[in-house]
């Protein structure tokens, strides 16, 4: 039997390690393709510790949640499997679910890249009937989805973008990067929750990575400050740094024309996922966005899951 090597989850409460494992071998209709460049992101790192809602329900499983392949006709493709596992010499893919990647596009920056950058772009294009124009709060703009997030909808047409985050240089940096104003997150709640009802109390859409109390003042400060309740606001939320779990007063949906709804993989039929993050893929190659990626050999897959990302960086593995 062939084998190759793996990186596999054994325990929720352990890194991956690496294993030597049976080749794939292919369902009918799939293909088998090499795995160059896998990352390291913090839904990758949520599935492998059991936390996420496409964990795996049984172990040993195959970690890693998505990648750049090479296909056998030489052609690069990103694939991403949530809570199938794509950390491994060699998968076993539906030909389908692979994304084109452009000639000359490189595997680590792609794969850095690709999971901060779709949540808005997923969020934008298929959640909220986003238009060209609107203006957009990005609530967590300092971590590398919230940074994207600023880029996205600036390259989606967004009218005007407000960035709020904690970290003061990474918010001055946005400034040249997408963020027509920044309101820095800081213990001081009345203070924050001021600088956001001046800064966004008229926004059509807020990405929100960070949700928990952060978020339950943010709401506060948005819809207390608004002065045209009818104008729809689509409050998405994308991600958990600061809690899984908010309180909402029914007043705050009954003051204003207030929506809230999630996006996510759960939220978005494969098709259409497919067909925007193709999209996505030719911009990232085409230099319109970018992570700096942090490699790492597969064979040091445990000190890959050690390694804290500076800000702008995300772990990847190369194959
Ligand atoms: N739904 C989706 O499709 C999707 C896709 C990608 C990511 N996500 C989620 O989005 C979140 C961020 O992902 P990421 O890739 O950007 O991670 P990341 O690069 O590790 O950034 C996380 C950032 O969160 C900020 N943060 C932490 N606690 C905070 C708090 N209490 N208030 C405000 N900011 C806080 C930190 O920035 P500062 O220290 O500067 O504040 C940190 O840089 C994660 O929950 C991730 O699972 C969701």
């Amino acid at each position: 039997m062939s084998m190759i090597n793996a990186a596999l989850v054994e325990s929720f409460d352990e890194p991956p390690h690496v294993r030597s494992v049976p080749a794939p071998a292919p369902a009918p209709g799939q293909e088998v393709v090499d795995v160059l460049a896998v990352g390291v992101h913090p839904a990758t790192r949520g599935i492998a510790a059991g936390k996420h809602y496409t964990s795996p329900t049984s172990l040993p499983a195959l970690a890693g949640a998505d990648a750049v392949v090479r296909r056998a006709d030489g052609s690069l493709g990103y694939v991403m499997l949530m809570g199938a596992g794509t950390l491994a010499e060699h998968i076993a893919v539906d030909p389908a679910a692979v994304i084109p990647v452009p000639d000359g596009a490189d595997p680590a920056v792609l794969v850095a890249t690709m999971n901060p950058a779709l949540s808005s772009w997923g969020a934008l294009r298929t959640r909220v009937p986003f238009q060209t124009g609107q203006s957009v709060l990005v609530h967590g703009a300092t971590g590398n989805a919230g940074s994207m997030a600023v880029k996205v909808a600036r390259h989606l047409g967004a009218g005007h973008v407000v960035a709020a985050g904690r970290n003061r240089s990474r918010l001055d940096e946005l400034t040249t990067q997408g963020a027509d104003q920044i309101v820095q997150l800081t213990p001081d709640q009345d203070a924050t929750a001021a600088a956001l009802a001046r800064a966004a109390a008229e926004v059509d859409v807020v990405l929100d990575y960070v949700w928990g109390p952060p978020t339950e003042l943010a709401m506060r400060a948005v819809l207390g400050a608004r002065t045209q309740h009818t104008r729809v606001l689509d409050w998405v939320q994308i991600g958990g740094t600061g809690g899984d779990a908010i309180t909402l007063s029914g007043h705050a949906l009954r003051s204003n024309a207030f929506r809230i709804l999630g996006s996510g993989f759960g939220a978005v039929d494969t098709e259409v996922m497919l067909r925007e993050f193709t999209e996505l893929v030719a911009a990232i190659a085409a230099g319109a966005m970018a992570v700096r990626p942090h490699p790492f050999p597969l064979d040091q897959v445990e000190a890959a899951w050690a390694h804290q990302d500076a800000p702008g960086e995300r772990t990847v593995i190369l194959l």
